[in-house]
């Protein structure tokens, strides 16, 4: 029986969705013969009248779409349907007019991708329906409990650590602090990778409680070695876990950097710059790593479906595309990185000051 599944991308954007959708709908279309309609601005499309959605033409999603960065189906991170956010500045509970939408497309399933926050949205505004729902995960943070890997954040890691390679060159020709401040919202997983990869001096997550004076130490040291300059990576939310934590920034993710360079500087007597990488992170043209997973993830999507499953998310793990109940996903907080883990590990063994010890 042909089918007509649905497919949407919801919150922050980020490196791989178009390879995703693509994966999805060419094999509903390919391996099933199904059709798929693409959801717009995630929930949002929803509240339009008509619904704001189209039919996907395999035909015209060929390889150059999986190797764009954003996603053409749009997103947002302000749809919460039951707290929608309204002009007046108060919420509102628009869950039922997503429904009714929803209802008007007669779908026989849909895929959502999304962070952890858009996968419990989604869950709780489709279990209600009947519909068969499938979540995939992706987020820069990669932060997504029970996956090893999210979409999106492979393109990240490798954005922080290319801007880490141009830091470097400068901040030794001007005998520099270097401090980036990368995303990853709660967590240090972009933070620590980029570290490591990009050969920094210093990285600080929230989840390792630091001190300035080590991290000042620790550049003293590295002056008195003969070094002249520095590259310093923190997390946007390290600022949370110390000191720092009285940041004269408003914002709860920002500021963190500029925070930090101004005090190095003071400290060190060296001149430090700061350099926020912000939404560079995301835009970029997605790595093959993360090309690779969103259609082994869109693909496994897809016959999750055609198996009968719901209420599922599909996930990496082990080198292996598993499944596991969106349960177990959703309202786990984020997935942070282990503070006694293989990457923690590796940066302190190859002298990457974590800020916590002399
Ligand atoms: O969750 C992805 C993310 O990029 C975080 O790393 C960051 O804190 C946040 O989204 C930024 O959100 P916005 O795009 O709304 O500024």
């Amino acid at each position: 029986m042909t089918k007509r599944i649905g497919i949407l991308t919801s919150g922050g954007d980020c490196g791989g969705l178009n390879a995703a959708i693509r994966a999805a709908a060419l094999r509903a279309h390919h391996g099933y013969g199904w059709t798929t309609v693409g959801l717009r601005n995630g929930t949002l499309g929803l509240l339009e009248r008509p619904v704001d959605a189209v039919e996907l033409d395999p035909d015209r999603l060929g390889a150059a779409v999986a190797r764009q960065g954003g996603t053409f189906l749009g997103s947002t991170n302000r749809g919460d349907p039951f707290a929608f956010p309204m002009p007046d500045g108060g919420k509102k509970d628009r869950s039922s007019e997503m429904m009714a939408g929803l209802e008007g497309l007669a779908l026989d399933g849909l895929i959502g991708i999304g962070g952890d926050g858009s996968l419990d949205i989604l869950r709780r505004l489709l279990l209600p329906t009947g519909l068969a729902f499938i979540g995939v995960p992706k987020t820069i943070d990669n932060d997504v409990a029970n996956t090893e890997r999210a979409i999106g954040y492979s393109t990240a890691v490798a954005i922080a650590t290319e801007a880490l390679d141009r830091l470097q060159p400068t901040g030794a020709s001007h005998e520099r602090v270097m401090v980036l401040e990368v995303m990853g919202r709660d967590a240090g997983h972009i933070a620590i990778a980029a570290a490591i990869a990009g050969g920094a001096d210093v990285v600080l997550i929230p989840e390792v409680r630091w001190h300035l004076k080590h991290v000042v130490a620790h550049i003293a040291e590295l002056r008195s070695a003969g070094r002249t300059s520095a590259l310093v990576v923190v997390a946007e939310a390290a600022g949370h876990s110390d000191e720092a934590a009285d940041a004269d920034s408003e914002a709860p993710y920002h500021g963190v950097g500029e925070w930090l360079a101004r005090r190095l500087s003071k400290a060190t007597g060296a001149e430090a710059r700061a350099t926020v990488l912000g939404h560079v992170q995301r835009g970029a043209m997605p790595t093959a790593e993360d090309r690779l997973l969103a259609s082994a993830l869109g693909v496994r999507a897809v016959d999750l479906l055609a198996e009968g499953k719901a209420d599922r998310m599909v996930a990496w793990w082990n080198r292996q595309v598993i499944d596991v109940p969106l349960a177990k996903v959703v309202g786990r907080g984020a997935r942070t990185v282990d503070h006694d883990g293989a990457l923690v590990r590796t940066a302190r063994a190859l002298g990457i000051c974590l800020g916590d010890k002399g």
